[in-house]
C-alpha cells in the first residue's frame, strides 16, 4: 500500500555509520517545499560518525545504539515506534539489521549501496569492480529484506568506468550519483 496519500509527509529515520554525505542529502531533500518525507531522527552505531554533525546542524534529533544484541534493537524499534517514524533508510549503516528487526518495518527499510546490484553485494565493490575490468560501476537503492543486499531494487544510476579509476576516484564519482538516486528513490518507494 502506498505510503504518500496526498500532501502528508511520512516521519523517517535515517541510520548512518560513518560520513553521513547522503544523510546531508536527504536532509537537503526533506526542505524542499513538495518533499515527501521529514527527517526526525538520526539514528547510528557508531558515536563517532562524522555524519552524526548534521544532528547538531539541523536540530535533529540522533541516538546511538550498538545494535550488537536483540536487545539493543528492541530499543531501537521502541525509539522509532515512540517518535512515530514510518519509514527508515539506511545510508552508509554497515549494520546487518536483523529478520526480526526488518519484520517491525517489513518493505518500509530501503538502502542505498554503491554497485548496480545484483553484481558486488557486500563490502569493496569498487575494487571488484575494477579488478573484474567491467565497463562501468554505479549505484542502486532497494527495499531490505533479511538477505545482504538482496530485496527488490528501486532504481540504479549506471557510472562509467575509465582506465585509470582506481577504487577512490570511482567511490567520488558514484557518490555523486547517490547524492541523486537516494531522494528519486524515496519518492518511488513511497509511491509502490
Ligand atoms: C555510500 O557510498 C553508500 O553507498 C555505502 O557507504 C557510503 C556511505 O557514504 N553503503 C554501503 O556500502 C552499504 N553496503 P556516506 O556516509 O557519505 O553517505
Amino acid at each position: 500500500m502506498a505510503l504518500l496519500t496526498g500532501s502528508n509527509r511520512i516521519n523517517i529515520a535515517v541510520f548512518i555509520s560513518g560520513t553521513g554525505s547522503n544523510l546531508n542529502s536527504l536532509i537537503k531533500f526533506s526542505k524542499l517545499k513538495k518533499s515527501p518525507i521529514i527527517i526526525k531522527m538520526i539514528i547510528s552505531n557508531n558515536y563517532k560518525a562524522k555524519g552524526l554533525q548534521f544532528a547538531n546542524i539541523y536540530k535533529i534529533k540522533k541516538k546511538v545504539f550498538d545494535f550488537k544484541n536483540t536487545l539493543s534493537e528492541k530499543k531501537v524499534i521502541y525509539e522509532l515506534k515512540k517518535n512515530d517514524i514510518h519509514f527508515i533508510c539506511l545510508a552508509g549503516f554497515m549494520k546487518i539489521l536483523s529478520r526480526s528487526f526488518i519484520k517491525n518495518f517489513k518493505g518500509k527499510i530501503i538502502n542505498i549501496h554503491p554497485s548496480l546490484l545484483p553484481k558486488y553485494k557486500g563490502l569493496n565493490t569498487y575494487e571488484k569492480a575494477i579488478k573484474n575490468k567491467d565497463k562501468y560501476s554505479g549505484c542502486t537503492v532497494h527495499f531490505v529484506n533479511s538477505k545482504l543486499d538482496s530485496g527488490k531494487i528501486i532504481n540504479q544510476k549506471k557510472v562509467k568506468i575509465n582506465k585509470f579509476d582506481t577504487p577512490e576516484t570511482l567511490a567520488k564519482r558514484i557518490l555523486i550519483q547517490e547524492h541523486k538516486l537516494y531522494p528519486a528513490a524515496i519518492i518511488k518507494a513511497l509511491s509502490l
